[in-house]
């Protein structure tokens, strides 16, 4: 298993390009499965969350082509499709369940394991599962699998009133109501930026929808999809990280491609913090006003509220902020795993169920840490290029699924760092 060698004390400078998001490029590739004919995307990411989503529709009957370096999948899912999505691929990763209500509207049933995905707590399918049953759906879990049919072979419309704004629910609930007979509306849908590209893409393919970006999105069914060419938008938990990292080492950097509009309330707290956004004609610039930051409160909330996804990297932040920061964790029960992992650096903080209390210190110490999930991961690199020393982080595989070229990216700024090769 590789890691990865963090070197403390550089200030970084120069420009850093956003990637496509993971979040948007997941939901989007089941899209294929709504139509005949070719949905491509382009500005998708390199990285391994989108390969499993490659492989499991793929095992499906999907065609996909990845061309220039990743960069553009070109998908394609005509005549007679695989229903069965096997758990050795689902478990793999949470949205795998994404193909449940494409693979539903298409086929009328449909039989998808219950998946796995970071380990950041329960996160059940019941939002999902409820929604699909509304429209028609008879779903049983029987083995680890979900098996879903569609009452008379096609979902009907439905009023479905989520308990929770879930972004995969939202996005399945979206992509199985553009085939649906009738118009389906979504009340406490989510709003994030990801759920507006996946409306904008179906929209290109010819479906009806309306009210992406609010609470209340409506979706009228249509007899089929066309193909489309789509480009996913910006990743904003990418770009959100890579503000934090001159925020945290001194130095300003350009974040090619950011835009203010996907991270409004994560750059409210950073201006609290004392860190100077500003946007330019190719994104958004990042430094440190001056001296050291300060101290702030955080709560994460589905968007337009701080990201959770931005919850860890931030946390590495406010390690070595002046004064006391509270961060509490809304979304996820289980989402402060990275908080020891901190403290064997040197960082002060009290984890008392979904609140921790970060007391910052000077300056944290370089040691031999382990990633735990996904965002826990990037952010003991942050921390490790403030630290003094040497930081080792081992179980980098997390990091793959949704980082692209993190090491060559810091190093273009400046950072000293280095991926190690391992058995
Ligand atoms: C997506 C993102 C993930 C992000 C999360 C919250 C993708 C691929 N992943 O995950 O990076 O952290 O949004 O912004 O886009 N829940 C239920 N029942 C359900 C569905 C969800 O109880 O049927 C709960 C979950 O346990 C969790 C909360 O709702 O506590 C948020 O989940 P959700 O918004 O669905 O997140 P994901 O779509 O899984």
């Amino acid at each position: 298993m590789d890691s990865i060698l963090v070197r403390g004390g550089s200030e970084l400078n120069g420009q850093i390009p956003i990637a496509g998001a993971k979040n948007a490029c997941l939901p989007l590739m089941p899209a294929t499965l709504l139509s005949e004919e070719p949905l491509t995307l382009t500005n998708a990411p390199r990285l391994s969350d989108i390969r499993t989503m490659t492989e499991l529709l793929q095992s499906l009957g999907a065609e996909i082509t990845s061309l220039q370096d990743g960069h553009v999948l070109a998908m394609s899912c005509h005549g007679d499709i695989n229903t069965h999505a096997d758990y050795d691929i689902v478990r793999k990763m949470r949205a795998s369940n994404l193909v449940l209500g494409p693979l539903l509207a298409r086929e009328g049933h449909a039989e998808v394991s219950l998946p796995g995905g970071c380990a950041i707590g329960a996160r059940p399918m019941d939002i999902h599962t409820d929604g699909l049953t509304q429209m028609g759906a008879e779903i049983d879990l029987r083995d680890g699998y979900l098996h879903a049919k569609a009452q008379g072979g096609r979902l009907k419309g439905a009023v479905i009133d989520f308990p929770f704004a879930s972004v995969g629910a939202t996005e399945n609930i979206m992509l199985a109501a553009t085939l649906a007979k009738g118009t389906t509306v979504i009340n406490n849908a989510a709003r994030e930026p990801e759920i507006i590209d996946l409306a904008r893409c179906l929209r290109a393919m010819g479906a009806h929808i309306d009210g992406d970006g609010t609470s209340t999105i409506a979706i009228e069914g249509v007899d089929r999809l066309h193909g489309a060419t789509h480009p996913v938008v910006a990743d904003r938990i990418e770009l959100g990280t890579y503000m934090l990292a001159p925020a945290i080492c001194g130095g300003e950097v350009e974040l090619l491609g950011g835009k203010l509009e996907l991270v409004g309330a994560f750059c409210e707290k950073l201006d609290a913090a004392g860190i100077e956004v500003t946007e330019t004609a190719r994104g958004l610039k990042v430094k440190r006003r001056n001296g050291r930051v300060s101290a702030v409160d955080v709560t994460t909330e589905p968007f337009p509220g701080f990201p959770t996804d931005l919850q860890a990297q931030m946390m590495a932040l406010l390690c070595t902020a002046d004064g006391t920061s509270v961060l509490e964790e809304k979304i996820f029960e289980n989402r402060f795993m990275h908080a020891p992992e901190l403290i064997r650096m040197g960082a002060k903080i009290d984890v008392q169920g979904g609140q921790a209390t970060v007391t910052g210190v000077e300056k944290l110490k370089g040691a031999p840490v382990m990633a735990t999930d996904l965002r826990a991961s990037v952010s003991l690199i942050l921390a490790g290029l403030a630290a003094e020393g040497e930081t080792k982080v081992s179980r980098v595989y997390h990091l793959d699924r949704g980082y692209e070229h993190v090491v060559a990216k810091l190093r273009g700024v400046g950072a000293n760092i280095e991926r190690i090769k391992e058995s």
